[in-house]
């Protein structure tokens, strides 16, 4: 995907398993809506094809459109609308759709009165995630699905979407919560400007990234245990007082820090070794300067 200059998605390729749960996770500006807005066939690639059982989605967009659901990242609904009228006239488009006053229960849109102008964030979010899938896609397309929710809706669009999983239902999301994906995704596609930098499992990205973490006084000269250390073994205070070693829980490693720390006279707190959280893999990857 390219908009003039810019080439804001490049060789992002991926499958995506039926009836599984496929998160592509970015920062902002990653090019996730540009990536899911081609997948939908709301924009046209620069370059390059999706599949979508074998069809494309603008071509072949009129037969794709009962078989599946989108939640665009900017609504797409008219600011005029309100909830239930919306969701009713989305409901009638389809031969078999949800249960439109249940959906609205649960999505807790019943009580709305706002034009869908004036709603707020969330209800914005729950309205239209609600008109994606009332009318039972097989395949639901939701750009940051939970954006702007508070954590009792974040919570229960979880369980929505964990519910149409159970049902068979395909969905490829966007997001840039880790909790997100780890808790939802079977399958986590992590990009960064615009190129996919790693993709698998959340067991698959976590595993065999070995991390030490302890916590002791803030600010302590960490260049002096970085001298140490084998390069591909890196030191940082990620947060003040809270240490981090990436790359090796090997005894060697371990005893030097152990030694650093008396050294520079503090004892270590909360010493772990294991492996590391989807978080450090992600901003492992997604924090490096910018190369292009
Ligand atoms: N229509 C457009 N014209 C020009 N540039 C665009 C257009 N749409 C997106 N971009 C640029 O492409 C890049 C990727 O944008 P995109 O919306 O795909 O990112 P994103 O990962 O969805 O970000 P966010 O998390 O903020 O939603 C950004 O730098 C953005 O400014
Ligand atoms: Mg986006």
């Amino acid at each position: 995907m390219r908009y003039g200059d810019l080439h804001a998605v490049r060789g992002v390729s991926f499958d995506v398993q039926s009836g599984s749960v496929t998160a592509v996770l970015g920062r902002n500006g990653a090019g996730k809506t540009s990536t899911i807005d081609v997948c939908e066939g709301y924009r046209s690639a620069s370059a390059g094809s999706v599949q979508l059982w074998g069809l494309d989605p603008i071509a072949d967009g009129r037969e794709l459109r009962a078989r599946v659901g989108v939640m665009l990242q900017d609504g797409g609904i008219y600011g005029s609308a309100k909830a239930l009228r919306m969701l009713r006239h989305v409901a009638a488009f389809y031969a078999h759709p949800l249960p439109v006053d249940d959906l609205a229960e649960r999505l807790e849109l019943t009580n709305i009165t706002a034009t869908y102008r004036r709603m707020s964030g969330g209800e914005k979010q729950r309205l239209a995630l609600a008109c994606a899938i009332v009318g039972r896609p097989e395949l639901v397309f939701l750009d940051e699905p939970t954006a702007g929710m508070d954590p009792q809706s974040r919570r229960t669009t979880w369980e929505l979407i964990e519910q149409l999983r159970a049902d068979g239902v395909t969905i490829v999301l966007t997001t840039h919560l880790l909790d997100e994906a780890e808790r939802l995704a079977d399958h986590v596609v992590i990009i960064d400007k615009g190129r996919v930098k790693r993709q698998g499992s959340v067991e698959d990205l976590t595993e065999g990234v070995p991390v030490i973490t302890f916590r002791a006084d803030a600010n302590l000269p960490l260049h002096t245990l970085q001298e140490r250390l084998a390069v591909s073994v890196t030191a940082t205070e990620e947060a003040p007082g809270q240490y981090r070693v990436d790359g090796s829980t090997s005894p060697d490693v371990v005893r030097l820090v152990g030694t650093w720390c008396s050294e520079v006279g503090v004892v270590p707190r909360m010493l772990s070794t294991g492996s590391a959280r989807l978080e450090d893999v992600f901003l492992g990857l997604t924090d490096a300067p910018d190369e292009s």
